[in-house]
């Protein structure tokens, strides 16, 4: 089969993204706008700041995709673009201008799902990896540990019941007075805290064992800090190292009793992390200690292919186009959009 180049955009959330890649896991160019700065005075991401934020850049950044990779939009066999889930104003903005490119060009339209997209930056750090594995997507809106049965097919065995991992980063951060973005900061912090100094709940669900629940332990950590503000305690550095490092403790603990637990009833001895909370180091070392200790193979993209980029649109899209999937120019943003 000749080489497929396809131009992948993302627009889902808070980062305008385009990439060039060549038979999905050759990464020609991948940029990133980010829109942090304009949000972190709000303590987290205004949809309506981000749509506006993103038609400004979107046609610059799809632009210096196509120069950083040498290419232009003549040399494209398709284009691939998120469709959901994310903020509906935002996924609009990405998926039109994939729209126009693919109607100016008369080439092939590939919506992509965003959480597939976390999945398959794992295909373009690990040239070898192939399904099947199991993967654990933790980012700012989802939690999913999911079967990747091949290329396109993903079987979902568990998922968050309220909120999702890196939410609970950043309400963490913001409770403790370490502002947005969280997930970086609550990582920073815990690396001077005592992970034991408070126990704060693994939350469990009886009839669906895999999935995840992650309110319970923000309301323990907001207990404990309004308890002691009441007894008029000091809300000092070591005090929040402690309580990001226990709360980052709960949350790895709660991971990994899913994932062993996982790979053991389902036979499976490969397993991949995805999404922004899978840049966190500490989680990262925790999981692949767990994994290889019972003789299994750990998969983690670098941090830039874990928070949202194109690249990993580009990889995803690539296997859907692949697959024969081809979308019309009726296509339209789903922010529920299910896996
Ligand atoms: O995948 P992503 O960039 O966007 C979504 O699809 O949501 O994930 C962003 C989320 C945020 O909640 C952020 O706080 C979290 O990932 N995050 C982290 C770290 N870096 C980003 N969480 C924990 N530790 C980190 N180092
Ligand atoms: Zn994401």
């Amino acid at each position: 089969m000749s080489d497929t180049v396809i131009l992948s955009i993302e627009s889902s959330c808070d980062e305008t993204a385009a990439a060039v890649t060549l038979n999905g896991r050759t990464v020609l160019s991948s940029v990133i706008y980010s829109q942090i700065d304009l949000h972190t005075i709000y303590g987290g991401v205004v949809p309506e700041i981000a749509s506006r934020a993103h038609i400004e850049k979107i046609n610059p950044v799809i632009r210096k995709a196509l120069e950083d990779a040498g290419k232009t939009l003549d040399d494209l066999d398709a284009v691939a673009v998120t469709y959901g889930p994310g903020l509906v104003g935002a996924l609009l903005v990405g998926v039109a201008a994939a729209k126009s490119i693919a109607y100016a060009k008369n080439i092939p339209l590939v919506g992509v799902h965003h959480i597939k997209g976390h999945v398959c930056a794992n295909f373009i750090e690990y040239p070898e990896l192939e399904p099947p594995f199991l993967c654990l997507v933790a980012s700012g809106g989802h939690t999913h540990l999911v079967k990747v049965v091949n290329h396109t097919d993903y079987e979902v065995i568990g998922r968050t019941r309220d909120d999702a991992a890196g939410e609970a980063y950043d309400k963490i951060a913001r409770a403790i007075g370490l502002g947005y973005p969280g997930g970086p900061k609550v990582e920073k912090c815990a690396h001077n805290g005592d992970p034991k100094a408070f126990s704060f709940p693994r939350a469990k669900i009886d009839e669906a064992p895999y999935d995840f629940s992650f309110s319970g332990v923000k309301s323990a950590v907001l207990n404990t800090i309004n308890s002691y503000k009441m007894k008029g305690m000091e809300i000092d550095e070591k005090f929040q190292a402690d309580i990001a490092a226990s709360f980052q403790q709960s949350v790895i603990d709660s991971m990994k009793e899913r994932v062993l637990m996982a790979l053991d009833e389902f036979g499976m001895n490969k397993f991949a992390m995805a999404g922004g909370v899978a840049s966190n180091q500490t989680l990262r070392a925790a999981l692949k200690e767990a994994v290889e200790a019972r003789g299994g193979e750990f998969y983690c993209p670098k941090p830039v292919l874990c928070t949202d980029n194109a690249a990993m649109i580009g990889a995803a899209g690539y296997y859907e186009f692949i697959n024969g999937k081809r979308d019309g120019l009726d296509l339209n943003a789903v922010p529920g959009l299910k896996l």
